[in-house]
Order: structure tokens, then sequence, then C-alpha cells
């Protein structure tokens, strides 16, 4: 009997083994894996868009400059934005975004839209007095004579006399311009935890108060705002505006109907000498820190005037942290309508990461009073049924990627929730909530981070674009206007496209 070699056997052992590689195995199917990527990206913001040629090659450029970007050290979206917009302001892709018609800013507070140098400048208008609290905040009130005490404060000191005493301005200017901002080279010792920052945050929007309600400041501070976003390429602007009062040299002070008329007439001059800015409507907010029967009679004035001035009064919010706020469920009686009224609302909800809390239900809240968008909803990916009905119902989320970080939700930002809506496709618009504290202008900084980084390689220009037109279909401009807008913002699209394709 012959006998079989070890080496014959192990030569056997491999014939097999090769034959099973190529047939007893279940390889997958690459076409089904590619069916599968296909179908994913089908699904992101921007997966239907249909491009055409030029802007498949504008896409293809923005891919390339994306994948150059990702190796930037510091990778900007994964760092602190104050710590890297001297870096953002270089990139290729925000010169580009900057660039980019992005259509409507629908997330802004009105006492934080304009860049802190030009608040600085209107402190050096004549009769402004300034006051230092005990807490190291600062005040500001126009007067012509010695200021009536106010906020607490009734130790008033002339700025310009002031100024005139004192040997090195610049370094006073830059401690009022702190005191009006949140932008620090040192961000995390400076706020290390949220309930400081927060503090500091609600601080700033006391200081800017008297600088902002005077009424010559207030009229130019708005039209500074519009201008501000009209050269980032935004051409319509849905305000938050607070409840502060305007008031005039003599102290005499101004109604909300007042105010209202301003918005209505600095916009229409800023129309008439920029006559493609499609306008400005307000939000009418009350801070959840407020009680039930005040916020109740905020919402009775909203009704008002809403009904006296549908063109520019869209509807009505609650602002304010909140963690430490009033919930929404908190404010139920307060927010239930008279049948006859038909007040939108457009809730701050689920800016927290609370998780499982009554503040954390605010998102589910917001949509049983039928809200028509929801500002932040960072937590919604914790909801899957208020997810689903945000979706069902085309309540947009109102996504503020700085403002989350600055407030410390999230640190890295390729990690922010949104992710995982802008991969399922949920209805979302871009925005950048508080410019002036967040050293930003416009949306082009907010638009970077989700472009670079919340959305990663798979966003692209079909993201851009619809994140764009979502910001006009998801506006509360009626069907008729948000027609007349897309018309407008597509010219501008084509030009864009043309000129840097
Ligand atoms: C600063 O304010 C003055 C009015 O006090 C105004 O004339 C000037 O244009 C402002 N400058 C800037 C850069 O905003
Ligand atoms: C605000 O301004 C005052 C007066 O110049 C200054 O003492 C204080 O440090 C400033 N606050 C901050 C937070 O910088
Ligand atoms: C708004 O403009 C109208 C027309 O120019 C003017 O009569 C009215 O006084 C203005 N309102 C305010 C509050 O400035
Ligand atoms: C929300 O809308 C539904 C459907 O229109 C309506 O039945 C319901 O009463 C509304 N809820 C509130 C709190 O307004
Ligand atoms: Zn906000």
């Amino acid at each position: 009997m012959s006998s079989i070699s070890l080496k014959d056997v192990s030569a056997a052992v491999m014939v097999v083994l090769l034959v099973c590689v190529s047939e007893c195995k279940s390889m997958p199917d690459p076409r089904q894996r590619e069916q599968m990527l296909q179908q994913e990206l089908l699904q992101q913001i921007g997966g239907n868009m249909e491009l055409n040629e030029a802007e498949k090659r504008m896409d293809s450029l923005l891919y390339m400059l994306k994948m150059k970007e990702i190796t930037l050290s510091p990778f900007p979206p994964a760092n602190h934005f104050f710590k890297v917009r001297h870096i953002i302001q270089q990139s290729p892709i925000f010169k580009l975004l900057q660039k980019m018609p992005k259509g409507a800013a629908l997330h802004i507070h009105n006492s934080a839209m304009v860049s802190v140098d030009w608040l600085l400048n209107a402190t050096y208008r004549p009769n402004c007095y300034i006051c230092f609290t005990w807490d190291g905040s600062v005040r500001f009130t126009f007067s012509t004579s010695t200021p009536f005490p106010r906020w607490g404060c009734s130790f008033w000191k002339r700025l310009d006399i002031l100024r005139a005493s004192l040997g090195d301005v610049t370094s006073f200017d830059n401690s009022l311009m702190r005191n009006l901002t949140l932008f620090t080279e040192d961000p995390e010792t400076s706020y290390p935890t949220q309930d400081c920052i927060w503090k500091r945050f609600e601080k700033i929007f006391i200081a800017l108060s008297g600088l902002i309600t005077y009424a010559p400041v207030l009229k130019d501070h708005i039209y500074q705002g519009l201008k501000e976003l009209y050269e980032d390429n935004i051409m319509y602007v849905e305000l938050r505006i607070g409840q502060a009062k305007a008031y005039e040299l003599d102290g005499t002070t101004h109604d909300r109907a007042w105010t209202i008329e301003v918005y209505r007439n600095i916009t229409e001059q800023f129309r008439a000498n920029h006559p493609d800015f499609m306008g400005t409507r307000v939000i009418l907010s009350a801070h959840r820190s407020s009680s039930v029967s005040r916020v109740k009679q905020a919402v009775q004035e909203a009704i008002e005037m809403q009904r006296k001035n549908p063109d520019i009064v869209a509807g009505f919010d609650l602002v304010g942290r909140e963690d430490t706020g009033g919930s929404i469920w908190y404010f139920r009686d307060a927010l239930s309508l008279p049948s006859e009224s038909q007040l939108p609302y457009f809730f701050h909800a689920g800016e927290t990461d609370l998780d499982g809390t009554d503040v954390d239900r605010n998102v589910l809240d917001a949509l049983l009073f039928n809200t028509s968008r929801i500002g932040h909803g960072f937590a919604i990916v914790h909801h899957p049924v208020a997810k689903q009905l945000s979706r069902s119902r085309r309540v947009a989320v109102e996504l503020c990627p700085i403002s989350n970080q600055v407030l410390k939700l999230v640190s890295d930002l390729r990690n922010h929730p949104a992710a995982v809506l802008m991969s399922d496709g949920h209805p979302m618009v871009v925005s950048s909530d508080d410019p002036s504290l967040f050293g930003t202008t416009g949306l082009s900084y907010d638009f970077y981070e989700v472009f670079v980084g919340i959305g990663g390689l798979s966003a692209n220009l079909g993201t851009l674009k619809e994140l764009a037109i979502n910001s006009i279909r998801y506006s509360s401009l009626s069907a008729q206007l948000q027609d007349k807008a897309m018309t407008v913002w597509q010219e501008k699209w084509n030009t864009f496209i043309a000129e840097n394709s």
C-alpha cells in the first residue's frame, strides 16, 4: 500500500480550502452594497436634488476642497469655534459659502444681530451714560440730563466725559466689548460649565438692553442687522424680538405697536436700497423665567399684534434657558389659545441635554401646541414620536450649531445629533441664533460647521441647495411670497454657480 505523505494531505486540504474561498463562502454581493450606499445617499438632506452640469462641477470642486479640509490640524469643526474662527475665515469652502445665496435666516434674536464693533461705536453717540454694576457688568442709557435710576443703577457717568478722563481708551473699549459678547480666546477656562456660560449669556442681554432700545439706535441697529445679513447673501429674516420697550432721550417709552411699526419702516427703507431683499418678519417672544400670568399677557398681546399686523408679525415664542425656565407644559394654560385665534408658535424646544426630564419633553409639547418650527431641537433624536411628527407635519428643526457648541451641549461638532437628522433627510434649516454674542455674522459660519463638520464628507452641493430652499419653504411667508422668494433665490443661485463652478 502506498503511503500518503503528510505533504500530500496538506496539499489536498489546501485545494479544498481554495475551492471554498471562491465557491463555498458567501461573499456579500457588491451590487447590493452599491444599492445600499445609494439608498442612504438618496435619503440624506439634498439626496434627491437634481444637479445640472455646472452644479456637478461645483459639487466636485467642493468635494475636493473638503477632502483637503479634513486633513487640517486642528480640524475646525472638532474644536471650539472661538479658537478656530480665524482658521475658518481662511477656508476656501467658507469663502464660497459666504458668496452662496443661503435664502433666509429663521432663528436670530434681534438683540444679538450685529457685530460687536458696531455696538461699541454706538456707545460713542452723544448723551450716552454708563453705569458699572456690582457684579462687574455695565448698563447704558441715553439721556439729556442725569438719567433716572434704571436697572438698579443710580450712579451714571457720561461716557464722553469718562473717556476723556481715561489714559487708555482702547483697553477700556475692549472691556466694554467683552461685556457685549461671549467671544474670547480661551472659552474653556472662561466658561467651565453650562451654568456659568448661561449666566454670562443672560447678563449680556441685560447690558445690551439700554443701548439698543434707545429709539435712534434701535432704528440704525435694525438697519445694520439687515445689512450684515444681506452682505452674507441672506435675502429674508425672521427675528425673535423681546419685550423691552424703546425709549427716547427724555425718558418717554414706546409701546409694542410702535416697535413693530419701526421694524416695518426700517425694513421698507432697507428694501428701497436693496430691492432683492425680501423683508423681515418678527416672532414676539416672552422669557421662560416669567410668571404664567405674564406669559398669558404676552400671548394675548401677540394675538392682537398679529391680527393687526399680519404682514410682519409671524407669531410667538418662549425664549431663555430651558433647563432653568418654565417648560412649555408649565405654561400650558397661558399658551392655550381661544378658538377664534390662530397665533402661530415658533417654540424653542429641546435646547438641552437633560434627557428624560420635563424640560426634555418640550419638543413633544411644542408639537402638541402645533408649533410651526422647532428652535434647536437638539434633544429631538431622543424622541422617536416627536421626530416622526416633526417629519410628517413638516415642522422644521432650526439648527444653530455654533450656539449649541458655545452653550456647551456638544464640543466636537461631528458628534452633533443633527448628523442623524441630516442623514435621514429630516426637515431642517440652518441659523445663527445670536451672531454678536458668538462673534459671527450672517449664516456662513454656521453653514460651514454644518457642511464640513456635522454633514461630513457625505454632505454635498445638493445638501446646501436643499438647506437654502428649506429656509424659504419653512418660513412663515405666504405661499405666494415664498414662490416669489424662490424665483429671486433661483436667479441668485444660478449666478453663484455660473461664477464659481
Ligand atoms: C460710528 O458711529 C457714527 C455715529 O456716531 C457713524 O457716523 C459712523 O458711521 C459709525 N462708524 C461705523 C464704522 O459704524
Ligand atoms: C465689563 O466692563 C467693566 C468696565 O470696564 C470691566 O471692569 C469688566 O471687567 C467687564 N466685564 C467683562 C466680563 O469683561
Ligand atoms: C413709519 O413711517 C411712516 C411713513 O413714513 C411714518 O408716518 C411713521 O411715523 C413711521 N413710524 C415710526 C414708528 O417711526
Ligand atoms: C393643533 O392642531 C390640531 C389640528 O388642526 C387641532 O385639532 C388642535 O386643537 C391644535 N392644538 C392646539 C393646542 O392648538
Ligand atoms: Zn434662540
